[in-house]
């Protein structure tokens, strides 16, 4: 199957697709991204993501090269091109190619990258049986709100997952407090019943699957607070999960050498994962 990417105004073969390498986002990741699932060819939660892209862009102060209009048919035809029912969409905007320096520079068209990759969807086992996660210091920037392509501390945390054979490493402030994992947002539901996550501020990326599952889990009827949790808030609670777009709801059974919820997937975690699914289906006609 052909693999075609998107990339300043023209659909290229995939395994040429290149950027000049002044780009901003190569020099300074001067940029941010984007990822969208989709099923039966139709973006979920298309607008949350747009708007959220926009902010990012705002933020930075970077403009988007193209109308969002045409974002829209460009991402359509993209999604044509590569044959592809199910799968996700990378988007990366970055200021632009230009001359070495710190300072913005002035009248430089945005560099616009979109590639569309196969659902990274976790293995049946690992909804029914939960997963495990570390936790490790946070080392990112200030600014976790901006879905930054500047992802070094993120993947650091992710190998360090990876080395220990676990699946995600929450991110945990100094004060131990957990923000979020290294792609994916953080839940717990406490021995009393309630949902708990990271409120939005400077400290995560607000997540397009965290605020889903958040209506979700108030339209059901569960109590949900978007408040700070600490190490052993998490390690002592009744269920917890994580969520991302290309995760769903992902139950953790035990996070460092605690289980959680004795070892075993919750009856919550459970009903917001099928929840979600549900939405998934609504959205798109896709039976996960
Ligand atoms: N990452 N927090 C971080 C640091 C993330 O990288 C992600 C997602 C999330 C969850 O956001 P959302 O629900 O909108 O996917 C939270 C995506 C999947 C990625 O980097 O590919």
């Amino acid at each position: 199957m052909a693999r075609i990417a998107y990339v300043n105004g023209r659909y290229v073969d995939h395994a040429l697709a290149s950027v000049h390498i002044e780009d901003r986002g190569y020099q300074f990741s001067d940029g941010i991204y984007e990822y969208i699932a989709f099923y039966n060819g139709k973006l979920l939660d298309a607008d949350a993501h747009f708007k959220r892209l926009e902010r990012s862009l705002n933020e930075l102060e970077i403009g988007l090269p193209v109308a969002p209009a045409a974002l829209g048919i460009i991402i359509r035809e993209l999604i044509e091109r590569n044959a592809r029912e199910d799968g996700g969409l990378y988007i990366q905007v970055t200021r632009g190619v230009a001359k070495r320096d710190h300072v913005f520079p002035k009248n430089v068209r945005p560099a616009l990258v979109m590639t569309i990759c196969g659902a990274k969807t976790p293995k049946p086992n690992e909804f029914a049986d939960g997963v495990k996660v570390i936790t490790a210091p946070d080392r990112r920037w200030g600014r976790r709100d901006i879905k930054s392509v500047s992802l070094l501390a993120n993947i650091m945390a992710k190998q360090e997952a990876a080395r220990q054979k676990v699946r995600e490493a929450l991110l945990v402030r100094e004060d131990g407090t957990i923000n979020e994992g290294s792609a994916s947002n953080a839940f717990i539901v406490s021995k009393a019943g309630t949902l708990l996550t990271h409120p939005l501020d400077e400290n995560i990326l607000g997540g397009i699957t965290r605020d889903v599952v958040l209506k979700l889990a108030r339209k059901a009827g569960i109590s949900a607070e978007e408040k700070a949790f600490s190490i052993s808030d998490a390690k002592n609670a009744a269920e917890a999960f994580i969520t991302s777009t290309s995760i769903n709801v992902l139950p953790v059974v035990k996070i460092d050498d605690k289980l959680v919820g004795g070892g075993k997937v919750g009856e919550v975690t459970k009903k917001l994962g099928e929840l979600y699914n549900a939405h998934i289906l609504k959205q798109t006609g896709k039976v996960i």
